[in-house]
């Protein structure tokens, strides 16, 4: 299974590229643009495709980048470069590039010259497809044996390809959704250009992590946090299947969990999996470790200290358990390690970057190759049923992110309970799996209102909810007036404590999804 490997040059959508060839079901990893002769070496690809990014080809940045694309011309293998990637694939074999007088953004129409290869099956010549440009160099002159294969209005060389040599360019970017049939060019990239096979499915998937974590772990013993969400769900599911009692789940009950969250989540495990796991009630240690603390850092970092703590305790009590299983996904992976790519640290809670060195645990992340859509469809391929798989994410520092300021039992029970209105209220509706993620955030702030005939003065409750595909990006959620009327009103009646409601509709970026 060694598909497809894309170069990232910093593209903000460099992984949508190996989203969409993985849903083609071919297999595609990443390397940053620095470690191109490790990532060949590691993966031994049967394509490549070179990403869009912020250089120029201009510039002195790109003189380094065109002689590392050595290896990868090298393998005589399909190269496909998008934006920036096809300037270098110009720039690298004699073509030439230069400033655009018009730079492009945005939507553009794609007249189509040569309707097979990159355009099987999505148009044929003369036709026009709906593309999305963002570039300001353009390549000016093709390298000897490239052909045209379409055009647009500011950039005659906008679908360009070696059929000879399998050596192909774009200057648009067919990995976003405004590229319409995007998808399908990338498909025939992988499938009919380079011939890679469709193997990347979740039942193969599954089948060698669960021989890898079988490697890896041995005799030994695993320990997993596991918090009632997607990602820690399927990673204990995977790890009881890979070995069996060898596997201890602790669930940590913070006290920052949501209503009835502890009962639910350890109760449809122990219904449905015949694992050691360990109920930690730990509800003191948090409230203690928080007293006082009201910087949104700060209070994160206390919990994810008790955390390790807790892990470590239960660690000491079993001497076999030498490693610990934790979430990880793709995404964070990627974005540890990208270069100068789109993600700096907004808020510490990337898992990656190891535990503390102190811990004599080991990490194990099998899931580390996969995006969140994934993990669900790994969850379905492993027969998890629907409850655990559908749930919305839930931060692992808990309630305590959703409550600006001090954390103290008095302001977790009300949040506690106007959350539980509002989730109440969204199920009723039929809503909830059309959403991400929703929640009610209790706002240090107090208001006037009149309740009865007295004056009363309360807290402000702010609603979120919000659509997105991965978390990265999220936009609110449209709900109707009616609805949040009614939801308004059933927390004021409902919820002592609470005299307004606020909803919050900002999306992400420039806002994040969490309040912090
Ligand atoms: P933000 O607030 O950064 O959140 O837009 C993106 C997604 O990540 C979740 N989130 C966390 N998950 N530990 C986690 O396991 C955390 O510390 C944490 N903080 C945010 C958030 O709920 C959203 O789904």
């Amino acid at each position: 299974m060694n598909g497809v490997l894309v170069i990232d040059y910093g593209s903000q959508v460099t992984q949508l590229i190996a989203r969409r060839v993985r849903a083609a079901r071919v297999r595609c990893d990443i390397v940053p643009c620095g470690r191109i002769r490790e990532g060949i070496e590691r993966r031994q690809p049967l394509a490549v495709i070179l990403s869009g990014g912020p250089a120029s080809v201009t510039d002195a940045e790109s003189r380094r980048h065109i002689a590392e694309l050595q290896p990868v011309l090298a393998l005589k293998r399909p190269v496909l470069g998008i934006c920036y990637g096809q300037q270098l694939i110009c720039a690298a074999l004699g073509g030439r590039v230069q400033r655009a007088r018009v730079r492009e953004f945005g939507r553009a129409q794609l007249q189509v010259v040569e309707g097979d290869s990159l355009f099987h099956g999505i148009a044929p010549p003369k036709k026009s497809l709906d593309v999305w440009m963002s570039h300001g160099d353009r390549v000016d002159a093709l390298p000897p044996g490239f052909r045209v294969l379409g055009t647009s209005e500011h950039a005659p060389f906008a679908a360009i390809g070696d059929a000879r040599r399998a050596l192909y360019g774009v200057q648009f970017h067919p990995e976003v959704v405004h590229t319409r049939d995007g998808a399908r060019l990338l498909q025939n990239f992988a499938q009919r250009i380079a011939d890679c096979p469709a193997t990347w499915t979740m039942r193969r998937v599954a089948a060698q992590l669960i021989e890898q974590l079988q490697a890896q772990i041995g005799d030994r013993e695993v320990l997993c946090g596991l918090s009632g969400g997607v990602d820690s769900s399927v990673a204990a599911v995977l790890l009881h299947r890979a070995v069996g009692q060898q596997l201890t789940c602790i669930y940590v009950d913070s006290g920052l969990m949501r209503a009835n969250e502890s009962a639910e989540v350890v109760g449809l495990f122990r219904q449905h999996y015949p694992m050691r796991l360990l109920h930690c009630r730990a509800q003191a240690r948090f409230l203690r470790a928080l007293k006082g603390v009201a910087a949104p850092e700060r209070k994160r970092k206390r919990i994810g200290k008790l955390f390790v703590d807790l892990f470590q305790e239960e660690a000491k009590k079993r001497p076999r358990a030498t490693f610990l299983a934790q979430g990880t996904l793709y995404p964070d992976v990627i974005e540890s390690t990208s270069v100068g790519g789109p993600s700096r640290l907004i808020k510490s809670h990337h898992n990656v970057g190891g535990l503390p060195a102190r811990m004599r645990l080991k990490l194990v992340e099998p899931l580390r190759a996969l995006f969140k859509d994934e993990v669900r469809a790994l969850g379905r391929s492993l027969g998890m049923p629907p409850p655990f798989l559908r749930r919305h994410p839930f931060p692992g520092p808990g309630l305590a992110v959703r409550l600006p300021g001090e954390v103290t039992p008095k302001k977790l029970a009300i949040l506690r309970a106007a959350d539980a209105v509002y989730l109440d209220a969204i199920r009723r509706a039929g809503l909830y799996d059309k959403i991400w993620q929703a929640f009610a955030v209790l706002l240090p702030v107090r208001s006037v209102g009149v309740m009865g005939d007295a004056r009363s003065y309360e807290h402000v409750c702010a609603l979120r909810a919000v659509t997105s595909t991965d978390g990265m990006t999220a936009d609110f959620y449209p709900f109707s007036a009616r609805f949040l009327g009614a939801v308004a009103t059933r927390i004021i009646n409902e919820v002592p404590g609470i005299n307004r409601v606020v909803y919050d509709v900002s999306s992400k970026p420039p806002a994040t999804i969490e309040w912090e």
